[in-house]
């Protein structure tokens, strides 16, 4: 389908703000609404350089009223918006049941009366972990959550599964791998090493950083997403890969070699609750259905690429890099 006006929830976050940058610079035709909570992970400064190209509307997804006066005024849905991080989602879960799974419910409701076309953007946590020599998650794996953040995205993917069936909604999901690039939150694994080595700290593994992640630059996730948004059939899940397994003590060492550190220059320190093993995408469908395939093919030259942004844009991240390592602290992290 043709998409003229497009509302993008949680735009001001890490991959939605790079959703955002993308569609303004590929598609000019496209009216953007961007509605954000701007909760600590929303970031208005993220949409700064392209402010008067996007309509920005703060507010929450979970408000039915907005969000459906919003959705009356658009032909496509994109929804990001979410808590995002396991390690809040173990200290206080409710707001990821309340964001995560009540904030669809609204969006899936206007959709449904407006009848318009909505895309989910979920996670490929909602399979549950995976041993080292167990296949790659497919379309097909059953639904086997960890955590109360994969948990909250299972039941939503489960609410849009049931509002096409029951509802005709025309709605498609996205089950997407880790993503890194530009304008992640601090918080988050690979730009919080990046940062603690600008500062001159050590990089922070938990654990014995076997756990392995399936990476993916967040560009290659976005031009999936509008893959499957203009072309994808009704009723249809898509995996999002880029087959990029790596295990986190290998990426650790990875950023220590972009700094011209020591392989040895980190610490362990406690390791997460129900910390998830193994995460692994087969992209298949995807790449021979629509046609996909990665354009970030050599994670070294990402990660230097995204170290590169993340010293150039010190301004963006400062301001959360202290609170976000006191919340560290505060939780109990310590090294090992
Ligand atoms: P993020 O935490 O960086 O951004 C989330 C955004 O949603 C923020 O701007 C926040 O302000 C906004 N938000 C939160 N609650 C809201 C509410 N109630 N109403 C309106 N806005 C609200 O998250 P992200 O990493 O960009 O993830 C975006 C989506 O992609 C999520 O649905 C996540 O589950 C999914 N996902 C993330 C990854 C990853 O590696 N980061 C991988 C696969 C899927
Ligand atoms: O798989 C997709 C998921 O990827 C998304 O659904 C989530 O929104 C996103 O946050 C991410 O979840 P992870 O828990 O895998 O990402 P995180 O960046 O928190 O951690 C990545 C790995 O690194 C994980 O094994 C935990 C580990 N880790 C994390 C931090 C913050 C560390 O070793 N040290 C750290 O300081």
């Amino acid at each position: 389908m043709a998409v003229v006006r497009v509302l993008v929830t949680g735009g001001a976050g890490f991959i939605g703000a790079n959703f955002v940058h993308q569609t303004v610079a590929d598609r000019p035709d496209v009216h953007v609404v961007v509605l954000d909570a701007l909760t600590y992970a929303g970031n208005r400064a993220s949409l700064a350089p392209i402010a008067d190209r996007v309509e920005f509307v703060q507010g929450d997804i979970a408000d039915q009223e907005l969000v459906d006066r919003l959705v009356g005024g658009v032909d496509a849905v994109v929804h990001f918006a979410a808590e995002s991080h396991n390690d809040n989602s173990l200290s206080q879960p409710w707001p990821f049941v309340q964001t995560n799974i009540v904030g669809t419910y609204a969006l899936l409701q206007a959709v449904r009366r407006h009848e318009v076309r909505y895309h989910h953007i979920s996670t490929d946590e909602v399979y549950g972990d995976l041993s080292a020599d167990e296949p790659a998650f497919d379309e097909s794996t059953p639904y086997n959550p960890s955590s109360p953040y994969s948990a909250s995205k299972a039941a939503s993917d489960l609410l849009v599964r049931s509002w096409v069936r029951s509802f005709g909604v025309r709605a498609t999901i996205s089950n997407c791998s880790n993503n890194y690039g530009p304008y992640q939150h601090v918080e988050k694994f690979i730009p919080r090493q990046i940062t603690n080595l600008i500062d001159g700290v050590r990089p922070r593994l938990y654990g014995a950083g076997h756990q392995i992640r399936d990476w993916i630059h967040v560009d290659d996730h976005n031009r999936a997403v509008w893959e499957i948004l203009e072309h994808g059939r009704i009723g249809q899940t898509y995996l999002i890969g880029a087959n990029n397994e790596s295990d986190n003590k290998t990426v650790v060492q990875l950023l220590l070699a972009e700094f011209g550190r020591a392989a040895d220059d980190f610490d362990h320190v406690t390791d997460r609750p129900g910390h998830d093993q193994r995460y692994a995408i087969d992209a298949t469908l995807l790449r021979t259905e629509l046609g996909w395939a990665p354009k970030y093919s050599d994670f070294k030259a990402g990660l230097a690429a995204t170290v590169a942004w993340y010293r150039e844009h010190e301004d963006w991240w400062r301001p959360q890099k202290a609170a976000t390592e006191r919340a560290y602290a505060a939780a109990g992290e310590r090294v090992l």
